[in-house]
């Protein structure tokens, strides 16, 4: 793996969400990555639930200049069950997370939409770490509405097929909203996905966990041990899993300039039936031409670029 560290302007879409909470912070951390603004989906839990953790989770990073944007609040075609029903809500969670001083700054089409068309000397890469919702819903008005950003940055789908709780052969982000997931992957955007596949292959050892708070140094630390924990317990307790894969994380460091180990290429498109919801049909094709998949991620570096990211942002005010 390899850390490039050109400057890049991001916005990160995404349904907080303890993954995508690791995530956000990852990216507030990096010296050479400007948040721009979060948008929020429904998908782990509901759009306001969502938005809620989405304002508490820059609290807790001490970052509420990052405007929150509000994105769709249902799947472009179906009902969402939320991941919550599975994994719990990260409010309910601990350590509780502080209330917020800034309120949502509005709907989030609007101002993704300009985000991606307004011209910038900075590279723009686009961060989608939920259901795709509200990027295809851009796409879907406008074609070419991503011309303007270099890349896509998708955690979602499962090139392996590998069973979930949700689905014997769909990841929970493309299950929940197929039609859009089918939508971006054939988009012809350059997407570089971040799939079930790699990130289960990346699983930090749980012993690791132990001295990440003290690793951090500041109360961020506890927040960051403490959703790392609960997703390992999850993960424990479902598939028996000796250590935690940060599905979203791993994403938004690539967005962040750590590169896989390798890329692979695939024609793809994913399946809208309701019998296999959500389940990618993937055809390797040449360096290029389809979708990017990562392979080769690395635990112990992940691991090491949250850290240290969290040990740069500046926390909750006193
Ligand atoms: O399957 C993992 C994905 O679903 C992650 O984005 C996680 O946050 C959930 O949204
Ligand atoms: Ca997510």
């Amino acid at each position: 793996m390899t850390q490039a560290t050109e400057p890049v302007r991001v916005v990160v879409d995404c349904d907080p969400g303890r993954d995508d909470a690791l995530a956000i912070l990852a990216l507030l951390g990096t010296p050479h990555v400007q948040v721009d603004f979060i948008t929020t989906v429904a998908g782990n839990v509901s759009l306001e639930r969502g938005t809620a953790n989405a304002l508490r989770v820059l609290a807790v990073a001490g970052r509420e200049d990052v405007p929150v944007y509000a994105g769709a609040s249902e799947p472009l075609n179906r009902v969402l069950v939320p991941g919550s029903a599975l994994h719990g809500d990260m409010a309910d969670g601990d350590p509780p997370l502080p209330e917020p001083s800034q309120a949502v700054a509005g709907s989030a089409h609007a101002p993704l939409r300009d985000w991606c068309r307004e011209p910038s000397d900075v590279p723009k890469r686009l961060v989608a770490i939920g259901p795709l919702t509200n990027v295809a819903r851009l796409l879907s008005e406008d074609g070419g509405a991503l011309a303007g950003i270099e890349s896509l940055y998708v955690m979602g789908g499962t090139v392996g097929r590998i069973p979930t709780r949700v689905s014997p052969t769909a990841e929970f982000n493309f299950h929940s909203d197929p039609e859009a997931a089918d939508i971006v992957v054939r988009s012809g955007v350059d997407v570089r996905l971040y799939d079930y596949d790699v990130t289960t292959s990346c699983q930090i050892p749980v012993d690791a966990l132990a001295g990440v708070a003290d690793a951090v140094g500041s109360p961020v630390g506890a927040y960051v041990e403490g959703w790392l924990r609960h997703l390992w317990e999850y993960a424990n307790k479902v598939y028996g899993r000796a250590g935690v894969a940060v599905h979203d994380l791993y994403a938004a460091l690539g967005a962040a300039g750590v590169q896989p180990e390798r890329w692979e290429w695939h024609a793809m498109s994913v399946d809208c039936s309701d019998e296999h919801q959500g389940t990618i049909h993937a055809t390797p094709s040449e360096p290029g031409h389809g979708v990017a998949v990562a392979r080769g991620l690395d635990p112990e570096a992940m691991l090491g670029y949250l850290v240290e990211a969290a040990r740069n942002v500046p926390g909750q005010a006193s």
